[in-house]
């Protein structure tokens, strides 16, 4: 099922419990919190204090993006502050096997993030420990930034070796999300969607959250409805005479 993420990034923090509110009547499931040190990526953002200011404002999953060097010292003060799901990256983790361990050992859902010029396969072994892996379609540290095109063949692999290694873990796509890629991350197989400026940036973030899980949804009807009719097989051959 296609859920919508959205992003505080674009938020403004002065009235983040009233923007999150908005957003989650918008369609919203989850919250995506991105967390920044100005070493991985060159901006700051947030921290755990944030994140337990938020756990009261709101009631669905708190989804923190770790975009910092050393996630595994801060991991248990993001368990502490209420985070439901957390993701690291796998350019940052020199054992990111032990930092999926001590994410799901504090309770939360362990996910990993690819950058764009990261490969899929690097991560095979580890997909069994995952909830979700997290697609870069921009490079991290900003919001509002251009959809990367090549990121929809990560999805795509993500799609077939989960298929292949019978695993469930959900495939998430962050940065570019909009009206304009939307269908084609769907498309791809993509079903977490994060969505920043789309929602925040200008606007109802509502309507905004409203809209874009509506084209979402549309396109993963597309999609399903596609797999059913190659499911049926080609049916009965027409004759070449025949008019339709
Ligand atoms: C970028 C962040 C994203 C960001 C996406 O480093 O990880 O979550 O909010 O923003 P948009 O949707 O504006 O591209
Ligand atoms: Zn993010």
């Amino acid at each position: 099922m296609v859920e919508l993420l959205p992003s505080i990034l674009s938020a403004d923090f002065a009235h983040l419990a009233d923007q999150v509110a908005a957003a989650e009547r918008g369609g919203g499931t989850v919250i995506h919190v991105d967390v920044m040190d100005g070493h991985f990526v060159p901006n700051i953002t947030l921290g755990p204090p944030v994140v337990k200011s938020l756990r009261k404002a709101t009631k669905l999953p708190l989804d923190c993006h770790l975009m910092i060097e050393n996630p595994d010292e801060y991991i248990p003060a993001f368990a502490e502050a209420g985070a439901n799901w957390v993701s690291v990256h796998y350019e940052v983790c020199r054992h990111l096997h032990r930092s999926l361990q001590l994410i799901d050992r504090h309770g939360m859902k362990p996910g990993v993030v690819l950058n764009p010029a990261t490969r899929v396969d690097l991560i095979v072994d580890i997909l069994p420990m995952v909830h979700h892996v997290l697609v870069m379609s921009v490079n991290p540290g900003f919001g509002g930034q251009e959809f990367i095109p090549f990121a929809l063949n990560k999805i795509r692999r993500l799609a077939e070796l989960r298929q292949e290694m019978g695993l469930a873990f959900r495939i998430e796509v962050d940065g570019g999300v909009a009206h304009d890629t939307v269908a084609q991350v769907v498309q791809a197989g993509a079903e977490l969607l994060v969505a920043g400026n789309a929602v925040f940036g200008k606007g109802s973030p509502e309507r905004n959250a409203r809209e874009l899980l509506k084209a979402a949804r549309k396109a993963a009807g597309e999609k399903e409805s596609v797999i059913r009719k190659l499911a049926a097989g080609p049916g009965r051959r027409r004759r070449s005479n025949e008019v339709v």
